[in-house]
């Protein structure tokens, strides 16, 4: 599937418009990933432009009153987000007392995935944001949601081409002392 290896993340969008039917079948990608005991913990705000950039802007203020420690990243995504055409917010309905939350976490994160390799196979790009989680609450009240995103992901036509990162190969992830391929 060579959308897998095609995926990366797109950091500049055209304003070219997205389909309604394409965003539907990216949300439906989701739909189809695993999930613990088929949970499918996942929930979703769909935002497009121009609400969507008026909800970053008020994402970056915030984040720009992070300590410094905490804003790395952050007001740089919400700047892209604010020039996406389309984000979908995501929510995990289950809450981190849970026993199981660390498979509902891997779950949430099948589901963001899909999406992200459906986008790339319908020739369109994203942007997985986790920085989200740095201002989780005031998203929530923003969105005007019960609870908060834990991730959101920009979806656009790639303006220009982005610079490519290095990946590890599987000769680098074996642990130290396995055969590579298994056989012993
Ligand atoms: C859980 C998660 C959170 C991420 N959050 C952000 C983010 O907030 N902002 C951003 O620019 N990129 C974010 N990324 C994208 C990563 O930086 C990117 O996937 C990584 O550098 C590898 O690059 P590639 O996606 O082009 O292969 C996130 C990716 C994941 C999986």
């Amino acid at each position: 599937m060579d959308a897998i290896f095609e995926r990366h993340s797109v950091r500049s969008f055209s304003d070219r418009p997205v389909s309604d039917e394409d965003i539907r079948r990216i949300v439906s990608a989701g739909c189809a990933a695993p999930s613990s005991k088929n949970d499918q913990p996942w929930k979703i705000v769909i935002v497009r432009q121009p609400r969507l950039s008026a909800m970053a802007y008020e994402f970056y203020r915030i984040a720009a009153d992070l300590p410094s420690d905490r804003r790395g990243t952050v007001m740089e995504t919400f700047s892209i987000m604010g020039s996406a055409p389309v984000c979908i917010f995501v929510f995990l309905e289950k809450n981190s007392r849970s026993r199981r939350f660390l498979a509902h976490v891997q779950s949430v994160g099948a589901f963001i995935e899909n999406m992200a390799i459906e986008a790339q196979s319908l020739g369109l790009g994203s942007l997985w944001c986790g920085d989200i989680l740095e201002v989780d609450e005031e998203a929530a009240e923003i969105l005007g949601t019960s609870i908060a995103p834990v991730a959101a992901l920009l979806i656009g036509y790639e303006k220009g081409e982005s610079r490519r990162k290095v990946h590890k190969v599987p000769e680098d992830l074996i642990i130290e002392g396995y055969d590579e391929w298994g056989s012993r």
